[in-house]
């Protein structure tokens, strides 16, 4: 197979419809059967239609270069509601040309405020009072007279929206148009409605929610203001070049419907008979209808939609109806879940149907709401009786593994039928990247958790849970998991969404919220506060995405600054508010926070950040930024030890997260390091291998003992199944990660009813280390975006007998996965073209190690760099290679 491009992206996504960057960035994937390919130049041709690349916008022309990721569009200034289609070719490293990749495009929504003819309108007060919490509907007739050549709506709200045209619903997005900081950035979305729309009267219809915008949220309504109110501009262009815009503004109708009441914690309120038939269609009769009336809702700047949209993803059955002790019909899902239930339900007009959702059941088997607190998440349901009628809650979501069910006719005597009650499970639609699989069917689940945590918690912004009054972006829970985020699914859009939001939320003295987007008073706990460094450094890695650590540096170093500025000393932290090493198990007790000091932790993380920050510096070239940041690490690493590491070189405290941050962080170097690393190993093995750790120190604690010499012991309190461990709760049948480690005591109890998620994705974060340490699939130094890969599996005794793993990384696809065979161990690698890779194994010498089947060092793909102490490593390129060395 000669050289090919295989996929090609803008701004990460297949040809997307409303972007507003000015510079859309351009991604291909090269696909040869040669190993070592890389590329050598490319050449890009934009045009402006799918026929005319041979006249076209811009051509790069042929560049000498390897860069293939996110390489930015050149050409001329790119113009508002136009569709641009490019196409790439490449040249490989003999100088073999591929061929031109398969058109694709992408299409600029509106660039400019300008643009924008539409007016806010809503409801209220004519037709609701802005306590009234039916939802408002909006409709608007508007006549067409050509042939249509194509049609674009640009539409968002404050409040939820969803959009139909001659009654049909627009699009599939949930939940749009997402939740930002709506004072400073509201998103808008494009939609294509070129074939919705026909010659003569058309009607428009918008259903408007309350959501993030109005929706209690930490207990208090109307965050963001209390009337929803809706923005539309529809362009329809004519075959005779002629156009028609149609916008939001008081001509439109405005009436309520069926949603009675919507809530993002409490759930929604339908009433089947009190929705008008047909008022999404051109034939419906609104003359008893309000006219809308102006709005301002005090949103900020409008931007085209940046994250990947809320979407169905995966529809679920029930897999059994329960009965419990307290006489309730109860559906079992079998795995907890974010979304909605799809009613379709065929029982009388007038019946009403209530579905309470629960994370888990109690001890004696009934459902437990306690660790919902304030949220009732319920969907109450009343039925027009007409046939075919279905229901899925509009503008909420819900937490849940079972539904209660209440006043289904007939449910005690002939049970409930399953597939009325179907379930949406629902999140930002990410492409899935990661695959993950061992030998050991528990770590497997674990794993699958991970994977839920994350589905569950990225509905449009990181939360730290989905079910309980809360649901809110809290930044340390994204910090410590966006790395395993990044391996399992395409987070960049999703992360560059929300750092934006970060920095726009950012205090003047560069305080970082608690929450992004803000909804809370308190702000800047370290670790937390951190998430405005490391989020961005990490999606830079992972993804290349230098544009974001640019657009996200003035952040990251307000970040810094804000440390620099704390209490009295410049290079310690040790004033002001922590959430410590939340839930750690050395806590206090009847306290959260762990027994690791909360100076430790905030200096700790200080030093860190302050070292990323260079790093980025670095990255940007920005030569003076990375001399004051670098001497600014240094100064705050040399106060740590001062004050943290005794003269005898041990540490101050003696925790189990002290002790991983320190290591993890580079923050100990030479003999107190080797003792600092013994003295961890010691906690974890004194403590009958189990972790003592919260929120800080978990996602670090076995990198720190496998990067130093005790790998072993980190599989050990890996593959640990009794309290407290990871496998712990799988054991008790989790389907999702807890909050606490304890959630489910082994007598059966609850931790408490306060602070008791069942879907928190925080100690997900050893999914990372899954990769990087037990499979060794990481990055390597030498570039961003896995184009530089390191191979680096850690065997460790006999608990394993295979661990693999694939990722779609920005180049293609790598796979590694290794299997113990007898005296042998036998590794799987595949790179992408455009990459290569160390790989490094345990052998006494290189002949030991085999590359199909021929010694390392006989082969011709394959590089010797060291050899020696115990390790070998090699240098390859791209292509599929089997290596063995002794067991
Ligand atoms: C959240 C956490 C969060 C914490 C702050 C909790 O209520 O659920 O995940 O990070 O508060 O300590």
């Amino acid at each position: 197979m000669p050289l090919t491009i295989k996929e090609t992206t803008c701004e990460y996504k297949r040809s997307p419809l409303g972007i507003d960057t000015p510079h859309p960035r351009l991604s291909w994937k090269l696909e040869s059967e040669k190993r070592g390919e890389v590329q050598t130049g490319y050449r890009i041709q934009v045009s402006a239609g799918a026929e005319k690349f041979d006249e076209p916008l811009w051509d790069s022309g042929r560049v000498e270069s390897e860069a293939s990721v996110l390489v930015p569009y050149a050409g001329p200034e790119l113009r508002s509601r136009t569709r641009y289609y490019y196409r790439v070719k490449a040249w490989g490293r003999d100088g073999t040309e591929s061929a031109w990749s398969e058109t694709a495009w992408w299409e600029a929504a509106l660039l400019s405020a300008d643009e924008w003819q539409a007016n806010w309108i809503g409801a209220d007060p004519a037709v609701l009072d802005p306590d009234d919490e039916a939802s408002p509907l909006l409709r608007k007739t508007f006549e067409l007279d050509g042939e249509i050549a194509s049609a674009r709506i640009y539409a968002t709200a404050a409040g939820l929206y969803e959009l139909y045209l001659n009654g049909e619903r627009v699009g599939e997005d949930l939940m749009a148009p997402g939740w930002t900081s709506y004072a400073k950035r509201l998103q808008y979305q494009t939609y294509d409605v070129t074939h919705s729309l026909s010659q003569g009267i058309n009607a428009l219809g918008i259903a408007l929610g309350n959501g993030w915008y109005k929706s209690e949220l930490a207990k208090k309504n109307n965050r963001y203001g209390n009337r929803r109110a809706a923005l539309l501009q529809l362009h329809v262009l004519f075959a005779d070049g002629s156009e028609q815009v149609v916008v939001t503004d008081p001509s439109w109708k405005a009436s309520t419907g069926g949603i009675r009441f919507s809530e993002i914690y409490h759930g929604e309120t339908f009433d089947a008979r009190l929705e008008p038939a047909e008022w999404r269609t051109a034939e419906f009769d609104d003359s008893t209808w309000r006219a809308a009336t102006a709005a301002e809702p005090g949103t900020g700047r409008l931007v085209a939609q940046e994250n990947w949209p809320v979407r169905v993803t995966e529809r679920l059955l029930p897999v059994a109806l329960l009965r419990t002790p307290a006489g309730d019909t109860v559906l079992d899902y079998g795995q907890n879940l974010v979304g909605r239930v799809r009613l379709r339900p065929n029982v009388p007009a007038g019946t009403t149907i209530r579905l309470r959702h629960a994370e888990i059941l109690d001890r004696d088997g009934n459902v437990y709401y306690g660790n919902l607190r304030g949220a009732r998440q319920e969907l109450v349901y009343t039925a027009s009786g007409e046939a075919g009628e279905t229901y899925a809650a509009a503008f909420t979501f819900f937490g849940f593994r079972y539904v209660q069910v209440e006043g289904y006719p007939g449910q005690d005597e002939a049970g409930l039928p399953f597939e009325a009650f179907e379930a949406d499970v629902v999140h930002s639609d990410m492409p899935e990247t990661g695959r993950f699989e061992c030998s050991n069917e528990l770590i497997n689940r674990l794993n699958l958790n991970i994977r839920w945590g994350q589905r569950g918690n990225f509905l449009d912004v990181p939360t730290d849970c989905p079910q309980r009054d809360e649901r809110l972006g809290w930044t340390g829970d994204a910090q410590v998991f966006v790395r395993t985020a990044a391996f399992l699914y395409q987070v960049g859009p999703f992360f560059a969404k929300w750092l934006h939001d970060l920095a726009a939320d950012q205090h003047p003295d560069g305080g970082v919220p608690f929450v992004v987007p803000n909804v809370l008073q308190g702000h800047s706990s370290a670790a937390w506060g951190d998430a405005a460094v490391i989020c961005p450094w990490t999606i830079y890695q992972c993804y290349g995405d230098k544009r974001l650590l640019e657009e996200q540096f003035d952040s990251m170093k307000a970040w810094v600054e804000y440390m620099r500025a704390q209490g009295e000393d410049e290079y310690l932290w040790n004033t002001g508010f922590h959430f410590g090493d939340w839930l750690g198990l050395d806590a206090k007790e009847n306290s959260y926070i762990g027994a690791t000091p909360k100076d430790f932790i905030a200096t700790a993380y200080y030093a860190y950040s302050a070292r990323l920050v260079r790093d980025a510096a670095v990255a940007l070239g920005k030569a003076a930024d990375v001399r004051y940041f670098g001497d600014l690490y240094h100064r705050v690493s040399d106060a740590f030890r001062r004050e943290f590491v005794t003269p005898g070189g041990r540490l101050a405290a003696p925790t189990q997260t002290a002790h991983a941050l320190a290591l993890v962080f580079g923050l100990v170097e030479g003999e107190v390091k080797t003792r600092v690393a013994r003295e961890l190993n010691e906690l974890v093995v004194k403590n009958d291998h189990h972790l003592t750790t919260g929120f800080v120190g978990t996602p670090y604690l076995c990198f720190a003992l496998s990067d130093n010499g005790y790998h072993d012991t980190a599989l050990k309190l890996l593959m640990q199944e009794s309290y407290p461990s990871w496998l712990y709760p799988v054991k008790q049948g989790a389907t999702t990660i807890w909050e606490h480690w304890d959630g489910v005591k082994p007598d059966g109890t609850f931790w408490s009813e306060h602070m008791n998620s069942y879907n928190h994705y925080a100690y997900g974060a050893i999914g990372d280390w899954l990769y990087r340490r037990v499979v060794g699939l990481d990055a390597g130094d030498g570039g961003t975006a896995y184009r530089d890969i390191r191979i680096a599996p850690l065997f460790g005794g006999s608990d394993l007998s295979f661990a693999a793993a694939t990722l779609e990384s920005p180049y293609g696809t790598i796979h590694s996965g290794w299997r113990r065979a007898d005296d042998e161990i036998a590794l799987d690698v595949a790179l992408p073209a455009g990459t290569s890779a160390t790989v490094r194994l345990p052998a006494a010498d290189v002949a030991r190690i085999l590359i199909d089947g021929k010694p390392a060092d006989a082969s011709e793909d394959a590089a010797v760099l060291h050899a020696g102490e115990g390790f070998v490593e090699l240098r390859i390129g791209s292509g599929r290679y089997v290596l063995t060395c002794p067991a």
